[in-house]
């Protein structure tokens, strides 16, 4: 399932994050301001599970989230939404997965995994902004998969129907969720009309 989180506030950060001239701060918070707002809609169909709790008046038969949620950005660039989620999922534990794409290629290569406990109980929501030909997120999709996760779902801020496509082929068990759905990749594996390069744009690098 694809699902295109559309508000007028995402609109809005999106676009500050689209133009050339936002410089790394302003891209940083927007990113995190956009991935906690995404959250919401992320985490509707979350399972809960009954709790007998008190209130101060009675007895009751509460509701509480029913499994443990990680976060598993993908390095480097998926680290620029965890803050903004976590501030909605404060008790998520975060799972990091190092992913970097062969420059001629394009093809991703794993340097780096780690997980927290239970991952086959836990909701697993893996996070990259940018969702380009999809090699990366069906790789880390699969790496979760080898955990024992059986519930996850991908979010990303910009992606591409060449990407889209991809996931939905080799994990159609996966939901994806992405606050534009832009035109396509061009010759070099950037997303048009995009907003560059996620990571580099994130973290102030070239
Ligand atoms: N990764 C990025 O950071 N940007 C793109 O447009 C595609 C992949």
């Amino acid at each position: 399932m694809l699902k295109v989180i559309d508000h007028p506030l995402i609109r809005h950060k999106l676009t500050v994050m689209r133009d050339k001239d936002t410089g790394t701060k302003d891209f940083r918070d927007n990113l995190d301001e956009i991935g906690g707002l995404m959250v919401y809609e992320v985490t509707r169909d979350l399972p809960l599970k009954d709790l007998e709790i008190e209130t101060p008046i009675c007895p009751y038969v509460a509701k509480t989230l029913a499994t443990p949620i990680v976060v598993a950005p993908i390095l480097r660039a998926g680290l620029g939404m965890v803050s903004g989620i976590l501030s909605l999922i404060p008790t998520a534990k975060v799972a990091h997965i190092g992913l970097y794409r062969d420059e001629e290629t394009l093809e991703p290569h794993t340097y780096f995994e780690k997980y927290p406990k239970h991952m086959d109980e836990s909701t697993v929501i893996i996070v990259d902004p940018m969702l380009a030909t999809g090699g990366s997120s069906a790789a880390a999709i699969d790496m979760v998969k080898r955990q024992g996760a059986t519930n996850i779902k991908l979010v990303c801020l910009v992606g591409a129907p060449e990407g889209v496509e991809l996931i939905e082929k080799l994990h159609p068990d996966v939901d994806i969720y992405l606050a534009a759905l832009d035109e396509r990749l061009n010759e070099n594996g950037y997303i048009v009309p995009g907003l560059g390069d996620a990571g580099d744009r994130i973290f102030g690098t070239k």
